[in-house]
């Protein structure tokens, strides 16, 4: 990680924030590093926005400390953090151009026009904006508006960058476009950026380390590759996409395996999993990229014998739906290989995985 001279970290101990009678932020305490990208991930309402606007100094905490670098900045109004925000509808100047919006911070520093004029032109080069400095915002795509706003945004040089959902109002693909772009200009730029989105696709692509947020508070802190694989809880694997299940019963557990009994009545050795003892009712979860249809030759795979119930064909991969008996069906999903090797339906198929990709969780009760 390439941080820039003055990129800051950011450090949130015991922060919580109240509406009334409302919880946003229970307990958030998190330490980023400088030049770090961070994304806050977690549903609706889980006090994201909350979160960043405390970092921001739009909000103050109701109790707990912010820290940019080593500056205590509870009460520390915005202006005074040196940040750069770019939010959802975090609306341009509309009556300016684009050069006088990208401007308006550096005027407000009073910088000679000669450095304004460098340093607005170096920023729109960034965005791949160059020659737009004479329209307004109105003649800009919405996906150009937002170029601007990082232009806007990254030109003051700040210690930290906010974004909140940035990209949500673009169609998926310029969203997914731009989230390459917004990478590497930040690793380019090396600025501390924390970036809120409930899209978990766009925070892995995007995050250094992802916060997963649940209610107010962090349910996991991990890299993109740690909290995809190895989620902690049920809630995160749900959240990150894990799409099968498997009911099951422990059977017994020996140290780093557990043995549990699924619905089929087949015996399934997986990883142990935390506080999870011999008769509890679990949930096995699996996704379907990490089950191989037919292991055959394939060697430390556990088997799981079904018939093949329903395909679904999306183009570069399929999705093949195995009923393993006991009223059970997981999903495998492979590349699609030549077109007359995918098996017929109603065939028997045997699915494979590795037992380390097969997390278990305390059995969640049925809403
Ligand atoms: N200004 C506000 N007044 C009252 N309640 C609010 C306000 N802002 C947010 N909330 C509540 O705080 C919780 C967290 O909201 P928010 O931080 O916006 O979540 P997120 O960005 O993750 O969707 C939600 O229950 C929301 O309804
Ligand atoms: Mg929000």
């Amino acid at each position: 990680m390439s941080a820039a001279a003055d990129a800051a970290g950011v450090r949130l101990t015991g922060v919580k924030k109240w509406y009334g009678q409302v919880p946003a932020v229970r307990d958030v305490s998190l330490g980023i590093e400088p030049g770090e990208m961070v994304c806050l991930l977690g549903p609706s309402g889980c006090g994201k926005t909350t979160t960043l606007r405390m970092v921001a100094g739009l909000e103050n905490p109701d109790a707990g400390e912010i820290r940019i670098g080593s500056t205590l900045v509870n009460g520390l109004a915005p202006w005074k953090r040196n940040l750069g925000m770019v939010f959802q509808n975090y609306a341009l100047f509309p009556h300016m151009t684009v050069f006088e919006n990208v401007a308006f911070g550096l005027n407000m520093r009073r910088l000679p026009a000669a450095e304004v004029r460098r340093q607005v032109d170096a920023a729109m080069a960034q965005v791949r904006l160059a020659a737009f400095g004479e329209r307004r915002p109105s003649e800009l795509s919405g996906g150009q508006r937002q170029r601007i706003a990082l232009a806007r945004a990254i030109v003051t040089k700040p210690s930290v960058l906010l974004l909140d959902e940035p990209l949500a109002a673009l169609d998926k693909k310029l969203r997914e476009q731009m989230q390459v772009e917004i990478k590497q200009l930040q690793r380019q730029v090396g600025v501390t950026t924390i970036f809120v989105t409930h899209d978990q696709e766009e925070a892995l692509t995007l995050s250094d380390r992802i916060v997963v947020m649940d209610e107010g508070r962090i349910v996991q802190i991990g890299t993109p590759s740690e909290v995809y694989e190895r989620p902690r809880s049920r809630f995160v694997s749900d959240f990150i996409g894990f799409t099968n299940s498997v009911s099951g019963r422990v059977n017994s557990i020996d140290g780093a395996f557990t043995r549990v009994t699924i619905a089929s009545g087949q015996v399934v050795t997986v990883p142990s999993g935390a506080g999870i003892a011999a008769g509890d009712a679990v949930d096995l979860v699996i996704r379907p990229e990490k089950i191989v249809v037919d292991p055959t030759g394939l060697v430390d795979r556990s088997v799981i014998p079904g018939t093949l119930a329903h395909m679904v064909y999306t183009g570069a991969v399929t999705y093949y739906h195995v009923d393993i008996g006991g009223g059970a069906i997981l999903i495998a999903m492979a590349p699609n290989p030549d077109l007359h090797d995918l098996p017929a339906l109603g065939s028997p198929v045997a699915l494979g995985f590795k037992p380390d990709n097969m997390l278990i969780f305390p059995r969640r009760a049925e809403s």
